[in-house]
Order: C-alpha cells, then sequence, then structure tokens
C-alpha cells in the first residue's frame, strides 16, 4: 500500500493541476432510496461503466449495512483498476474495520467516515456535545488512516452546523490526516451563493486547507444540487460528488452528467474540467435505467429523450440553417447518436423533406405538399411521427392501416421462478392461420417470441415502455414497442385492458408495418438471436 505521505503529495500535485474530481456514489447515495437497489451482479456492471466514465472515486457502498453490501464493495474493490475504491463508515470502530477490510484488494482505496456535526443533529440524533463530535471525528480519521490510501472525512448537516465549528472539525481532521474534507448539503437546503460564501470561508480558516481537497456532495431538495455544486467549484471546492441521473436520498443527489457538461461547455468560465469521457455519459444513463428498471424523465437534462430533440417549425428551420442556433453542446459529446429532429404537429416542410430524403424519398413540390398535408393530419391524431409513418405516407399508405396479421387468440401463463409460456393465434389477410407458443423469461417476453416465431420476423427490441392510460384499477395499459428490424427502427403500440395482450398489439403492428413495407422480404426475415433461443411448446402451423 502507499503510504500516506505519498498519498498526501499526489494529492496536492493534483489540486495544483486544478482539476475537479468526480466521486461517483451512484452505487452508495444513489442505490441506498426506494427503487434503486441493485444486484450484486447489476452493481458490478455499474462499476465497470463507471471507471469506463472516468470516475475519480467510486463509492461502491456501506460495507457495514450487510454481508451483500460488504461483498459488493470487496468484488468493485477488487475490479477497479484505475478508480479509487471508496467505503461509507460512520465514525465507530466496527464501520471502520469492516470498510478497510472490504478494501483489502484496491489499488486505492478511501475510507469515507462521516459524522453529523449541526445542532439538530448533535442535540437530536446523535445526543453528543460538540467536543465529543470532534473528539469522535478525530478518532475515525486516525483509525481509518491505517487501513487504506486516503481518508475523507464528510461533516453531516454541515450546511446547518455553525460555520466556527465546522472550521474547527475539518481543522481537527485534517490534522488528523483527512485528505479529503467533504461538506455535504445534506438536506438540500442551500442557495448557490451562501454555498459559495460557506467554501469561501472554510477555505480561507481551516487549517491545513492547503494541503486537502474540499468536496461538496448536495441533495436535490428544492431543485438547487446541481447549481449548488457548481457554485461550490466557482469557490474552490474540487471534488464534487454526485450520481448517474441525479438518483439519491429523496429527491436525488447532484447529477453527475449535468455538472460534467456544464464544466466542459463553461470551461471557460469555470476554468476547470473534470477527467470524464463525456460520450460515455449517455451509455452510462441508459445502463443505470437498465439495471434499476426507473427511466429518466422525457425533458431531463443531457441524457433526457428530449435533451437533444427540435420539434417546432422554428427551431428546426435554425437547426437545419446551424446548429448553434438551438444546441449549446453536441448529443454525440455526450454518447448519443444524434439530433433528433422530431416530426409532430408543430414540424414544417424543410424538417419533412429533409427526413423523407434521409429515409431514400425525393420529393418533388408537389408530392411534398401532397405528403405535408397527411402528414398534418396525421400529426392532429398521433403524439409523435415515427420513420416508418412517414414511409408509409411518402408511398402513399395509411401508416394507421391494420394488417395484414390479426390476433385471434392469446393464452399465457406466468410460472413461478421459472420463467412463463405464452400461444398466440394469428391471422394474415391472405387466409393463413399460424398458431405457435413459446418461453420466455416473462409473459410479455414469451408472447412476443411467440409472434416472431409465427410471423417469422425476427425483432430486436430497443425500448419497451408499459404505462396506464386513465386512472383507476381498470384503466387501460399502453404498450409502446421499438425495435430494429433489417437495419431500421420500427415503432408500435397497442392499448388494452390486459397488459400482455397490449404488448401483443404492439408487437404486431411493428410485424404489419415491416410486412407492408417490404412484403416479398418476409419469408427471408432472419431469426434475431432472440428467436434463435426460442423453445416451442407444441407449435402447430
Ligand atoms: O448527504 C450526506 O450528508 C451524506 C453523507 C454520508 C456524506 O450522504
Ligand atoms: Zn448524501
Amino acid at each position: 500500500m502507499e503510504t500516506q505521505q505519498h498519498h498526501e503529495q499526489s494529492e496536492a500535485g493534483d489540486v495544483a493541476a486544478d482539476r475537479v474530481r468526480i466521486f461517483d456514489t451512484t452505487l452508495r447515495d444513489g442505490e441506498q432510496t426506494p427503487g434503486f437497489s441493485m444486484d450484486r451482479r447489476a452493481k458490478l456492471r455499474m462499476a465497470q461503466m463507471l471507471e469506463a466514465l472516468g470516475v475519480d472515486v467510486l463509492e461502491a457502498g456501506f460495507p457495514q449495512a450487510s454481508p451483500d453490501d460488504f461483498a459488493a464493495v470487496a468484488e468493485i474493490a477488487g475490479m477497479l483498476r484505475d478508480t479509487t475504491a471508496c467505503a461509507l463508515a460512520r465514525c465507530v470502530p466496527g464501520d471502520i474495520d469492516s470498510a478497510g477490510r472490504a478494501l483489502e484488494q484496491a489499488r486505492r482505496s478511501r475510507i469515507h467516515v462521516f459524522l453529523s456535526t449541526s445542532p439538530l443533529h448533535r442535540e437530536h440524533k446523535l445526543g453528543m456535545s460538540k467536543a465529543q463530535v470532534l473528539d469522535a471525528a478525530v478518532a475515525a480519521v486516525e483509525r481509518a488512516r491505517g487501513l487504506c490510501h486516503e481518508v475523507e472525512f464528510s461533516a453531516e448537516d454541515s450546511m446547518r452546523t455553525e460555520p466556527e465549528f465546522l472550521v474547527e472539525v475539518f481543522s481537527a481532521a485534517i490534522a488528523a490526516g483527512a485528505t479529503t474534507v467533504n461538506a455535504p448539503d445534506t438536506v438540500g437546503y442551500m442557495t448557490p451563493a451562501e454555498i459559495a460564501e460557506r467554501f469561501a470561508y472554510l477555505r480561507a480558516n481551516v487549517k491545513g486547507a492547503e494541503r486537502v481537497v474540499f468536496s461538496s456532495h448536495c441533495h436535490n431538495d428544492l431543485g438547487m444540487a446541481v447549481a449548488n455544486s457548481l457554485a461550490a467549484v466557482g469557490a474552490g471546492a474540487r471534488q464534487v460528488e454526485c450520481t448517474i441521473n441525479g438518483i439519491g436520498e429523496r429527491a436525488g443527489n447532484a447529477s453527475l452528467e449535468e455538472i460534467v457538461m456544464a464544466l466542459k461547455v463553461r470551461g471557460a468560465y469555470f476554468g476547470t474540467d473534470t477527467r470524464i469521457d463525456t460520450r460515455k455519459l449517455y451509455p452510462a444513463s441508459r445502463l443505470l435505467t437498465e439495471l434499476t428498471g426507473q427511466s429518466v424523465q422525457r425533458n431531463k437534462a443531457i441524457v433526457g429523450d428530449n435533451a437533444f430533440a427540435h420539434e417546432s417549425g422554428i427551431h428546426q428551420h435554425g437547426m437545419l440553417k446551424h446548429r448553434d442556433t438551438y444546441e449549446i453542446m453536441r448529443p454525440e459529446d455526450v454518447g448519443i447518436a444524434e439530433t433528433k429532429l422530431v416530426l409532430g404537429k408543430h414540424s414544417g416542410r424543410a424538417a419533412l423533406r429533409k427526413r423523407l430524403e434521409a429515409l431514400g424519398h425525393a420529393p418533388d413540390d408537389a408530392a411534398l405538399d401532397d405528403v405535408f398535408a397527411r402528414f398534418k393530419a396525421l400529426a392532429d391524431k398521433k403524439r409523435e411521427i415515427h420513420d416508418d409513418d412517414l414511409d408509409a405516407l411518402a408511398r402513399g399508405r395509411d401508416p394507421d392501416a391494420a394488417g395484414p396479421w390479426r390476433l385471434t387468440r392469446l393464452d399465457t401463463s406466468a410460472h413461478l421462478g421459472a420463467g412463463a409460456s405464452a400461444s398466440v393465434k394469428l391471422r394474415h389477410e391472405d387466409g393463413r392461420e399460424v398458431a405457435e407458443a413459446a418461453l420466455g423469461d416473462g409473459p410479455v417476453d414469451a408472447v412476443l417470441r411467440a409472434i416472431e416465431r409465427a410471423t417469422g420476423t425476427g425483432l430486436q427490441l430497443s425500448r419497451f415502455q408499459i404505462q396506464a392510460v386513465g386512472e383507476g384499477g381498470d384503466a387501460q395499459g399502453e404498450a409502446r414497442l421499438a425495435a430494429r428490424h433489417a437495419g431500421r427502427d420500427w415503432n408500435g403500440h397497442g392499448v388494452s385492458t390486459d397488459i400482455v395482450e397490449a404488448a401483443a398489439q404492439a408487437a404486431l403492428a411493428i410485424v404489419n408495418r415491416i410486412e407492408q413495407h417490404a412484403p416479398a422480404a418476409q419469408p427471408a426475415a432472419s431469426p434475431s438471436p432472440r428467436t434463435a433461443k426460442t423453445k416451442t411448446l407444441g407449435a402447430s402451423r
């Protein structure tokens, strides 16, 4: 293990470089919140992604919380190469020793000890005096420094702590060996101006301030976590604690992707940057969504579906002339393939022509007039117009026309702990009737496999969303599916009081569009990897 002295030198060297360290706590502050828990395998996948993203410190968990947490931290610590592995501990010997053991295999390890310092917490949560808090903090840092490469001390609820006492606590923690001192806004109470003032005060008054990294950790209760973190950076903080998609206690932590992109896009203003590979921001966000099943809001900055989408005619017109008119960063900078000019009822002819051309159509002015009129009529009925709708319009077809396949029968059953099975009966408008059955991970998966098998159309699902339409127990379920087939994206949607049937209708809508688009291609449709895995249950044709 490197010596503490060596480490202190390297921290000071980094400070000179003036780079902001990204301390990711997705797997600790993020994972501990309702709806975001992950099993060990998921945590490991996320940790790999975070290291590839280039986070400086990865807080992998709270080893004393449970044997599973301990095992996950130990596994992640052994896996990380360039990223510092960090484990959380209260200022009690058992927690600190447990964190030290979990980090034994780490190339670079950090124990993060924390203790509340505010009067509210001292009196009501801890029942401790100021002197007791000081002693406990010092003892914890001293114990931790013998067990890892670097020690971070956090003063929980620091922003509601008397500033003079905070100076005392941080000075003592640094004298005891802390190399990073973190001043969290635990309850998301502060404003940017106040945070900036507090960090400036701390940096000017804490003894040993020049030897350590000051860190900010902001919660989002008033929606100011990112602004507050950036204000802390402006006042000299050189570590920011944050999470992918901003997940975390209550309203969440500061969002990593927003902080990183603010520092990049406004680099000249902040005069500092991070070492994050920003092209991995979107993939990291998507992976977290996939692992937790919790998607981000459409209009979420940086990674939301609408972050680089433009629908209004005026904006689209500007974008087509010069991207900088309505974009301050490129989607590819954050790992999103391209700007989306979403076609809907607000779109204009210029965007429609451009999209049709990209799809291989070359409408003259008269043809464009015709398609545009039908496009507007369709846009009044549908929220979004997809490429396959446009294709149908350009070919003179009604994109909403049903068929050629119809679902005539659907049976599913789920088997506790053993997946599910489904059988479907479909009728083709040419008179064919096909029945197929398949197994799947769940009823929806089984139905999709059975439909793929029955129609011979392989679908690689890229998106699957189910949401209630209306309220109450009898609300209808709406399924939206997107799939790739023959190098193109296809979309379908279905509505039913039974969500499995809604998903089946959505899948069939996609198959129908594919077949309408290229009837001749159907018999040759290559089975997708999903179909190849399908087990047929008494299939009959
Ligand atoms: O919000 C907080 O204060 C924390 C500490 C453990 C750093 O998460
Ligand atoms: Zn927190």
